[in-house]
């Protein structure tokens, strides 16, 4: 079943009840605007597509049209030409649809078995130490969320070198789960840091850093939502900013480019958070939708693409218009996987010729100097000794654990952290593990290794002073 017949299924569940398209979509999924996202199409949760369903089936299942009623056996019922057209068509669209970071379970899973995001945060730390902040603020952009971890981390090494500046921490992230996760992250960091500026967007890489969609289209029909937190307690907080789910619902949802499958977003939205009582004082660091400003001190760029996109590509979209972001004297940190660790010999075991970390920040920085051309010589563009730049972090296990018999449990989370950082698509996970018993292969390198370990490189970039 595909969007697109999902859709006709629900325009004529419609027509036949006389029921608006709007009630349907709050009756069925308490969302007025469903139909209206489903027709530019927005993607569709499991969880929404079977709440349509039973919504569909409990009130007039016999007035629906034969896919409709197919909605939970089609996967099996493929005897008709026509079925087996709809199933290769849906699978040709998944396929161009897909995008390694759409499986969640496998990042959160990997973001709490692993010691990498804290071992990260450490190490943007450090480049604090070469931050020379101007008023009014000290500004950083994190490009690409994910679930907050980096950028809690990075807030708490900040507050402990600058326990007294002004903050404007600015962040992309197009998942809706991501923001709220992040969220839920942020009311400790505005306990103990007052004076901060919270910015969360869902632009793109060219546009986020500057909080300003490049088409006039989307510029006129940006949502701009600034929230000041009242009271002065970490609990009130989190409770005020749980209140923003419905305002995420409602506007951080994604689609998928038909021409890429890149996720983009439906709305181009920023969301502004800060204390009330400290507004005054914020008065100038709180940004303002006339004014296009992007002079970071900092910005932080941890996995912020996919491995195997070749050098010149990162470059041109994701570190370029990160590089044009920063201020005079600022300074890009990048980190990526790098391969070479336990976890790459498991994934060399398995599928001897593949190489998910060919590009290595070498040819990331060459590319990044062929773009910038001329404009190069404002910026040290630096790949640094394999010493400095190559850190470690490992699984977490308990001290007794490798030493007998390893856990079932333990396997599967090094299979899925060692397939996670290897970015290694769902469709050769599934066929692969099928046939191979790769739980034996990741026991047989925990042994050897006594655990399972990663490498990270990382780089710079700064602008130099003028
Ligand atoms: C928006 S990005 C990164 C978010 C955040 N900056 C962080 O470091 O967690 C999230 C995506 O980066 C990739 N990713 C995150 N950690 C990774 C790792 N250690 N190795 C390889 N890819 C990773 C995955 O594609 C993931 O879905």
């Amino acid at each position: 079943m595909t969007k697109e017949s999902l859709l006709e299924a629900v325009i004529e569940f419609c027509k036949l009840h006389k029921m608006a398209e709007s009630t349907f979509g709050r009756k069925s999924v308490n969302d007025g605007k469903f139909v209206a996202r489903l027709r530019t199409g927005a993607r569709v949760t499991p969880e929404t597509w079977d709440k349509v369903n039973n919504f569909m089936i409990k009130n007039g299942n016999n007035l629906l049209n034969e896919n409709s009623k197919n909605l939970h056996v089609l996967p099996n019922d493929t005897k008709s030409p026509e079925k087996k057209n709809n199933i290769n068509e849906e699978d040709k669209s998944k396929k161009k649809n897909f995008r390694f970071f759409d499986n969640r379970q496998k990042y959160l899973l990997f973001v709490s078995t692993c010691s990498e995001k804290e071992v990260v945060s450490k190490r943007i730390g450090m480049e604090l130490g070469h931050v020379r902040p101007k008023p009014p603020a000290l500004r950083i952009f994190d490009a690409g969320m994910g679930d907050g971890t980096v950028l809690a981390g990075v807030m708490r090494e900040m507050h402990h070198r600058f326990p007294t500046m002004p903050f404007y921490v600015s962040g992309k992230e197009i998942s809706l789960e991501d923001v709220r996760i992040c969220l839920s992250k942020m009311s400790d960091r505005l306990f103990e840091h007052p004076a901060s500026v919270l910015v969360f967007t869902n632009l793109f890489y060219s546009e986020a850093p500057w909080l300003k969609p490049k088409s006039m289209a989307s510029s006129s029909s940006m949502v701009w939502k600034e929230v000041a937190l009242q009271g002065s307690s970490s609990h009130e907080f989190s409770e005020q900013l749980n209140e923003l789910r419905g305002f995420l619902d409602e506007n951080w949802q994604a689609g998928h480019s038909p021409k890429t499958g890149n996720p983009i977003y439906e709305r181009p939205t920023v969301l502004i958070i800060y204390r009330d009582d400290h507004k005054f004082l914020l008065n100038d660091v709180i940004p303002k939708q006339d004014i296009k400003k992007a002079d970071y001190d900092l910005v932080l760029a941890s996995q912020p693409y996919r491995l195997r996109v070749s050098s010149e590509i990162k470059s041109r979209n994701v570190l370029l218009p990160l590089v044009r972001s920063l201020g005079n004297g600022g300074r890009l940190i990048g980190i990526h996987s790098s391969g070479e660790d336990p976890a790459h010999e498991i994934l060399k075991e398995i599928w001897p010729n593949d190489n998910p970390f060919e590009s290595d920040r070498h040819s990331l920085l060459k590319a990044v100097k062929n773009e910038l051309g001329s404009d190069s010589r404002y910026y040290n563009i630096k790949s640094n000794s394999d010493n400095r730049s190559i850190f470690k972090y490992d699984m977490h296990s308990l001290p007794s654990e490798l030493e007998a018999s390893i856990g079932t449990s333990t396997l599967f989370a090094a299979w899925n952290a060692a397939t996670y950082v290897g970015q290694i698509d769902e469709q050769r996970l599934e066929e692969t593990m099928k046939s191979v018993d790769y739980l034996a292969i990741t026991q047989k390198i925990l042994k050897k290794y006594g655990g399972l370990w990663f490498n990270d490189e990382s780089y710079t970039i700064s602008k130099k002073n003028f």
